[in-house]
């Protein structure tokens, strides 16, 4: 097919992008968006700080606006993240012990049940492994102690019991301690019934990456039981050397059977959050890069 999205779902996968509500209404971005892609994610829409502003009062304003464009346009939508150390709310950062342990759950039932079957999967958990493959010591992990992960997935699988739920984390583009951390809890869930279902390799890279193990990963996690998914990816650089990282993990992906979709972390380099770093397959006018060719024939076979 001729499109990211349409070529994505000749093999039953989606190719999604990472979406913020305020650019929905500059032609360019809403036009590629609805051209290219067939999922999205909020990129800050639905994290704790914008949507529980204060303990138990909700504010869905920006994801509901960015569920009914997907809706409106035959897109699914990805829901990131319900619980991670970053972009907590003010009134959450002091919480200790059961207080804080109320927050997060209160905070997983709110926002879970509101999106209840509209999110294809959640990433229930983000980031909460640190380089070495040990906890990250974050406020949940000290003050909640290892078993704040999977109280979370519980608590996501009562909320939307359709939505897949994913762990999501970043530098897992390999065989390494981190992602063996992460392996090993997945195999420990999976093992004792804690709900899982998919892991989110979010894949912010660079050119020059070590991608020698990246298809390797997949392949153990998806052979572990659990769907793989590419969620953030972006390769700072430009040109061939971009889109050769670029067409590795497209083409990771698509021989991979449970690997079951690709989401980039932005539309244009304009707005990425790597500043001048040009990582995201259309520039800043919104022409296609050779990023985006090197994209779609990976997704075609070609
Ligand atoms: O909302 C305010 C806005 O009111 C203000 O005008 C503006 C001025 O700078 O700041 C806005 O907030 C910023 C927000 O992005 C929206 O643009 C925050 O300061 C800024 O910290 C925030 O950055 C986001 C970052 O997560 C926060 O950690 C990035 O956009 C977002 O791309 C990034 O995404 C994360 C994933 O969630 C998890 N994985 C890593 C990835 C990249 O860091």
């Amino acid at each position: 097919a001729d499109t990211l999205g349409a070529s994505a779902a000749e093999s039953g996968r989606y190719f999604g992008a990472a979406i913020a509500p305020n650019y929905l209404g500059e032609a360019g971005y809403a036009d590629t968006l609805n051209a290219e892609f067939n999922s999205i994610v909020a990129e800050n829409a639905m994290k704790w700080d914008a949507t529980e502003p204060a303990q138990g009062q909700f504010d869905f304003s920006g994801g509901d606006q960015l569920v009914a464009h997907a809706q409106d346009n035959g897109m699914e939508v990805r829901g990131h993240t319900l619980v991670w150390h970053a972009q907590q709310p003010s009134w959450a950062q002091g919480l200790t012990g059961d207080a804080l342990r109320g927050a997060m759950l209160g905070h997983i039932d709110g926002v879970a049940s509101h999106y209840a079957g509209q999110i294809s999967s959640w990433d229930v958990v983000n980031e909460a492994f640190a380089e070495d493959g040990t906890r990250r010591q974050s406020n949940l992990q000290i003050e909640l102690g290892d078993a704040w992960i999977e109280e979370a997935f519980v608590a996501a699988d009562a909320a939307d019991p359709d939505a897949k739920l994913c762990y999501n984390d970043y530098n897992t583009d390999g065989i390494n301690a981190k992602s063996d951390g992460i392996y090993d809890m997945v195999a420990d869930f999976l093992a004792r019934g804690v709900p899982i279902d998919c892991v989110g390799f979010q894949s912010h890279l660079s050119v020059g990456a070590d991608l020698s193990t990246y298809q390797a990963n997949l392949e153990r996690f998806a052979e572990l039981g659990v769907d793989v998914e590419i969620t953030e990816l972006d390769v700072g650089g430009e040109g061939s050397a971009q889109a050769d990282v670029y067409r590795t993990v497209t083409e990771a992906c698509m021989a991979i059977e449970r690997c079951t979709g690709i989401t980039v972390w932005g539309i244009t380099d304009k707005y990425s959050w790597r500043g001048e770093d040009t990582p995201l397959l259309f520039d800043d006018n919104y022409g296609k890069k050779e990023a985006y060719q090197a994209v779609l024939d990976a997704l075609n076979g070609v």
